[in-house]
């Protein structure tokens, strides 16, 4: 299935068919120099590696899912490797890249808004090199969800782990109660409304969120994005585009097809047989917003 991502800019469509893109995308890896410090200090920060020892299964599950590779497309292609190299978001050599390069990590990369411009130059760098084993770091982590984007009514307290109940004595960090996780606006927040028009390059990638509240809820739908997709606290938020055949199987339950056949001739003349046929598809749709996405 083709993904895909709108840049809006100048005016202009920029339609990117991102799968395609992918196979073209120098894909030589190349010998990794270790990352600046300022990246090195992102990655540190929003690195979910110390949560495992007491959340090991939470941990895999999120380990198998997109979020975890939150900056790689299928089969863990850089996606902003072209993006970097040309059109409005280029770069003539990597140090000159700002968060201003970075309109994706809006959503791909939030804690990239907060940190310094150095951080996205040698971000830039590590994309222009291939460097898979850096960019993979650099992903949605435990505490993007559970802290970044876990209240939307003032900021984050510092240090603060939200969760669905306090739990004061919770190791290394409190956890405070949020709301908002179980409120499919948590997931909206990236799932996207449409053209991101308060960005100096608009991009619209993502827009499933609009769907969900302008057709879905509208025409009676009655769930929340944690209820088909975060079953029982599953973090490996399925689909997951690289279990190709696991998709197909989800996709035939999600999307069932129906399809009747008639074969008959028809005599216009005397003599003179058209063999005709009539086909009738249903698709039915069991997901709460358009598929696919982008
Ligand atoms: C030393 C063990 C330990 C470590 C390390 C740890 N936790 Fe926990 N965490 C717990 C325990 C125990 C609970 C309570 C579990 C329960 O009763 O369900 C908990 C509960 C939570 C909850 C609340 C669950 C709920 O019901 O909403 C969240 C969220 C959470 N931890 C996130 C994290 C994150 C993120 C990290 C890494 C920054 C982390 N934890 C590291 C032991 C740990
Ligand atoms: C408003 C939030 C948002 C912004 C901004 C955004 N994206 Fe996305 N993007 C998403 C979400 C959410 C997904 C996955 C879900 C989906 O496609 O519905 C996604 C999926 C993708 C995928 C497919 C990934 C895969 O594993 O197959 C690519 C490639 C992509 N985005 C590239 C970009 C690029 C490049 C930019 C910046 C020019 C960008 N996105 C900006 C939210 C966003
Ligand atoms: C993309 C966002 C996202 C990421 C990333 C994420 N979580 Fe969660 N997590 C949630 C949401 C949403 C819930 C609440 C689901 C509900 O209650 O319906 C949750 C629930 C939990 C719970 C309580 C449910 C349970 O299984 O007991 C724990 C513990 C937890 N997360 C830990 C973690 C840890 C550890 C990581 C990193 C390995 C992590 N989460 C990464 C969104 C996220
Ligand atoms: C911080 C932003 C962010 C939040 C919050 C977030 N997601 Fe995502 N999600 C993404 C991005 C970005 C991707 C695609 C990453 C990639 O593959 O490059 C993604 C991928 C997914 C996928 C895999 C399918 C696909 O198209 O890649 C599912 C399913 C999903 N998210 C569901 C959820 C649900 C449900 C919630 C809320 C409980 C949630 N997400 C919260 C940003 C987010
Ligand atoms: C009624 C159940 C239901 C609800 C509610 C729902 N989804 Fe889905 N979602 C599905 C189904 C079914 C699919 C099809 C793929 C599959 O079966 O895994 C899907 C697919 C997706 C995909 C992959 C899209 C693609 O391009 O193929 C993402 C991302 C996603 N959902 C996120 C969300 C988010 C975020 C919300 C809340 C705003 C949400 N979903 C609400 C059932 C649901």
């Amino acid at each position: 299935m083709p993904r895909r991502c709108l840049s809006l800019t100048f005016g202009a469509i920029l339609l990117v068919l991102a799968a395609g893109l992918g196979l073209g995308a120098g894909r030589l890896a190349t010998a990794a120099s270790p990352p600046g410090p300022e990246l090195a200090a992102l990655i540190a920060a929003g690195d979910s590696s110390a949560c495992r020892e007491c959340h090991e299964q939470v941990h895999q599950q999120w380990q198998g899912s997109h979020h975890a590779r939150s900056l790689m497309g299928l089969d863990d292609w850089i996606f902003m490797q072209p993006y970097l190299q040309k059109g409005p978001l280029a770069v003539a050599e990597a140090g000159q890249a700002t968060r201003a390069n970075f309109p994706c990590a809006k959503c791909h990369l939030p804690q990239l808004l907060e940190a310094p411009d150095q951080a996205a130059a040698q971000l830039a760098a590590a994309v222009l090199a291939n460097d898979q084993a850096t960019v993979r770091r650099l992903n949605i982590g435990c505490l993007v969800c559970h802290h970044q984007k876990a209240v939307v009514h003032g900021r984050p307290q510092p240090g603060v782990i939200y969760g669905s109940r306090d739990i004061p004595d919770h190791p290394g960090q409190p956890v405070k109660h949020s709301p908002l996780l179980k409120d499919p606006l948590f997931c909206g927040q990236c799932h996207g409304l449409g053209p991101n028009l308060e960005l100096a390059h608009p991009v619209q990638c993502a827009t499933l969120y609009g769907s969900y509240l302008h057709a879905y809820l509208p025409s009676g739908g009655s769930r929340t994005c944690q209820d088909c997709h975060w079953q029982n606290g599953d973090h490996s938020a399925p689909p997951d585009f690289n279990r190709r055949a696991e998709t197909a199987q989800r996709l035939r339950q999600s999307l069932p097809l129906e399809v009747e056949a008639t074969a008959y001739r028809f005599q216009p003349k005397d003599r003179e047989y058209q063999p005709l046929l009539v086909v009738r598809t249903r698709v039915t749709s069991r997901a709460g917003h358009r598929v696919p996405d982008g």
